[in-house]
């Protein structure tokens, strides 16, 4: 089997890569290093560097290769800067997905599995979210994976095309023996930036608000490991290979932990006591996101190997003390 990963040079994506070669299924990356790096993905898989919303590259890579399906990673995944950027999301995120969807359909490709976010919830009306639940973004970056969430749906009505959309929730963690993990241009994310404290790259860990109505008044996540959402997506691909119905699916631990219980959890991993500041809460942060992951779980069969935060960031902190400046610039 040969699947084709848009984005597999990325942090996710590129995990995706090491589990299929774990699991004999070749890969052909399609990314336009923008965000990914060429260091993530083995010498030895197909990497064709370029951009989805290029239908002759998309057309290229389906000609020169039996493609069985495809898992869609590419995208731009940065609340903030969708705040501020609000075009970027929709010309790089809706318009990739145009292109994508363009492309199978003239290859006759239909199975896709895709990268969706708790972000398409917005403001959650239950904890644990449920598939089902209002969705609400609240930035342009949940707004533009909902869009492409329905882009599939009326693709999959029209031309057949089959789908899955995996909702991650916060993705952290890196590969068990620490040759791959996170490294974003610029980092935004909690549990990297509190590694990198620890690391002695930065003096501080700000925390964005202590009033909200949680237990300790930080904000609560659900942390999943990068190597489990890699796994849910090759059931997810199987799934769609049984000749089952296109979906939706939670990915998260189902277990929420806060701010303050991440940074106390890195404490422990890393040794190091970190110092810690007060700052305001960020524009478009949710109190609390935590999954319900039991649709996965009885659907698709995943069973998560990392459920506690310090397993999770113990394979993160490997990574970091391995590459602390990351892949080679
Ligand atoms: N946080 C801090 N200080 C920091 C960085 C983050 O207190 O320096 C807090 C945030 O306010 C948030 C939590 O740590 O409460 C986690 O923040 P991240 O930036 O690591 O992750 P997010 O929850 O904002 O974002 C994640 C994914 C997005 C996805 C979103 C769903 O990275 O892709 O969940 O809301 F859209």
């Amino acid at each position: 089997m040969k699947l084709l990963i848009c984005g597999g040079a990325g942090y996710i994506g590129s995990h995706m890569v090491k589990r299929l070669l774990e699991k004999n299924i070749e890969p052909v990356v399609a990314d336009n290093l923008a965000t990914g790096h060429r260091q993530a993905v083995p010498e030895n898989v197909s990497l064709y560097q370029g951009d989805i919303r290029d239908g002759a590259f998309l057309d290229k890579i389906f000609r020169e290769n039996k493609i069985n399906g495809v898992i869609h990673f590419a995208a731009d995944s940065l609340v903030g800067e969708s705040m501020k950027a609000p075009l970027k999301y929709f010309g790089n995120n809706v318009g990739g997905m145009q292109s994508l969807l363009e492309a199978m359909v003239r290859a006759d490709v239909d199975k896709l599995i895709f990268s969706s976010t708790a972000a398409v919830y917005g403001e959650p009306e239950n904890i644990p979210i449920e598939e089902g639940d209002r969705k609400n973004p609240v930035n342009p970056y949940g707004e533009s994976k909902l869009m492409m969430e329905r882009m599939m749906r009326w693709v999959c009505l029209a031309h057949g095309l089959r789908y899955v959309a995996l909702r991650y929730f916060n993705a952290a963690g890196a590969a068990d023996d620490g040759t791959i993990g996170e490294d974003h241009p610029v980092e935004t994310h909690l549990i990297p930036l509190i590694l990198q404290t620890a690391l002695g790259q930065r003096d501080h860990i700000t925390i964005f608000g202590d009033d909200y109505p949680t237990q300790d008044g930080t904000c609560i996540r659900d942390y999943i490991h990068v190597t489990d959402l890699a796994d849910a997506h090759l059931l997810a691909m199987k799934y769609l290979i049984d000749g089952r119905e296109s979906a939706a699916f939670n990915l998260g631990n189902g277990t929420g932990f806060s701010v303050r219980e991440v940074i106390e959890a890195a404490e422990r991993v890393t040794g190091k006591p970190l110092k810690v500041e007060l700052g305001q809460r960020r524009q478009g942060d949710p109190a609390q996101l935590v999954a319900s992951g039991k649709n996965a779980r009885r659907v698709l069969g995943w069973q998560p190997e990392y459920t506690s935060v310090e397993a999770i960031i113990t394979t993160a902190w490997r990574w970091h003390s391995i590459h602390p400046d990351g892949y080679e610039k």
